[in-house]
């Protein structure tokens, strides 16, 4: 494993981390999930990411679980807030209030005093911005969180979040956005100004949830047990890459790979490593085999000719627009 500094932080991160949307708590059984962790920490990856919304708040709880007796000096924990983890109208959003409540029940669930980046999973329109901000810098000073982060914010929205915590004396270090080589709307406005105040992207769906793996097909039907057959969650986010022209498009980086001895998965992880400006690469996994194959994209250099045949390929089916990066505008 190969470790980079989170943004402009001193704290480091390994290069590729492991998530677990979609999969703890719900598509995969918990002894599976367990196997995971534990393959995601033999294989040397430090830095683990959920949120208190993911599988109703069950994936905390899989996450604490699976975690129990390693050094927590040797982890780096990432959780998240904003998302509804409760029938109320507060149980949402970035108030005072919910957050306050909220990081107890993610440190409750995680069975650990402090997580060591806490994230808005996304901004807020009904919470002024100083509210949000002050109730982070209270979490970070009563020792509950190292670092604050948001994620899918746009770049102005990070300016504006990075100059209130300088005055608050707490240090915002992350954005986490999607990004893969098919996912590129971070790269025209976000990037740059993240580059310039020092924040890194800790980046999900680096393999556009699996699509960039190579192994659906295009016309075919999806393989056993993916993703895009978990009906009770997974099927329903997955469903907007499964386009025959994305799915044809990938199919033909296959001998790209092969000359380059990665597998499709490493050369998919390898690929937004190459960001200078991406501080982790969040992959998800169903099973260790997929940890396995995913971890050796740290380190890997992809040299500038292949790069351009990636996106000689791509280029028709690569979504560029940086308005998609956006929040509810109102909290759901
Ligand atoms: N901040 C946000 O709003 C946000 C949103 C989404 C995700 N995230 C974070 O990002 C993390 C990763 O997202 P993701 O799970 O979509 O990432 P991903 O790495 O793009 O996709 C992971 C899925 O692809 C399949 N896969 C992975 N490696 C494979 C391999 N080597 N061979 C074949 N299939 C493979 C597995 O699904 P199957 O085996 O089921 O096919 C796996 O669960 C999440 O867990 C979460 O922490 C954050």
């Amino acid at each position: 494993m190969e470790f980079r500094h989170l943004g402009r932080s001193g704290m480091l991160v390994s290069e590729i981390s492991y998530g677990n949307w979609i999969t703890h708590g719900s598509q995969v059984e918990a002894d599976q999930a367990t196997a995971c962790v534990h393959a995601a920490l033999d294989l040397g990856i430090t830095t683990f990411d959920t949120a208190d919304v993911y599988a109703g708040t069950r994936a905390e709880v899989v996450l604490g679980d699976a975690l129990k007796g390693q050094r927590r000096e040797g982890l780096e924990i990432f959780t998240k807030v904003y998302w509804p983890t409760g029938p109320g109208r507060n149980d949402r959003g970035l108030s005072r209030k919910h957050i306050a409540e909220s990081i107890n029940g993610s440190l409750r669930r995680l069975q650990t005093d402090y997580v060591d980046l806490y994230q808005a999973h996304r901004y807020d329109y009904e919470t002024p911005l100083e509210e949000t901000m002050q109730a982070f810098a209270d979490v970070v000073h009563s020792g509950k969180a190292h670092y604050i982060g948001v994620s899918e914010w746009r770049a102005d929205e990070i300016r504006a979040a990075f100059e209130l915590a300088r005055e608050l004396k707490i240090q915002l270090v992350s954005n986490q956005p999607q990004y893969s080589a098919l996912y590129r709307v971070i790269e025209a406005e976000v990037v740059p100004t993240s580059e310039e105040l020092g924040i890194g992207q800790i980046v999900w769906s680096p393999l556009a949830q699996g699509v960039l793996t190579g192994k659906y097909l295009p016309g075919q039907p999806p393989p056993a047990g993916s993703r895009a057959t978990d009906e009770k969650s997974g099927a329903q986010f997955i469903s907007a890459l499964l386009r025959d022209e994305v799915l044809t498009a990938v199919q033909q980086l296959k001998p790209l790979a092969e000359q380059a001895g990665l597998t499709m998965a490493q050369l998919g992880v390898a690929w937004v490593l190459q960001n200078p400006n991406v501080s982790s690469a969040i992959v998800g996994a169903t099973r260790p085999e997929q940890l396995q194959d995913n971890v050796k994209a740290a380190g890997v250099k992809l040299d500038a000719e292949l790069l351009k045949r990636i996106d000689e390929i791509l280029d028709p089916v690569v979504e560029r627009d940086p308005a998609r990066t956006q929040s509810p505008a109102k909290r759901p």
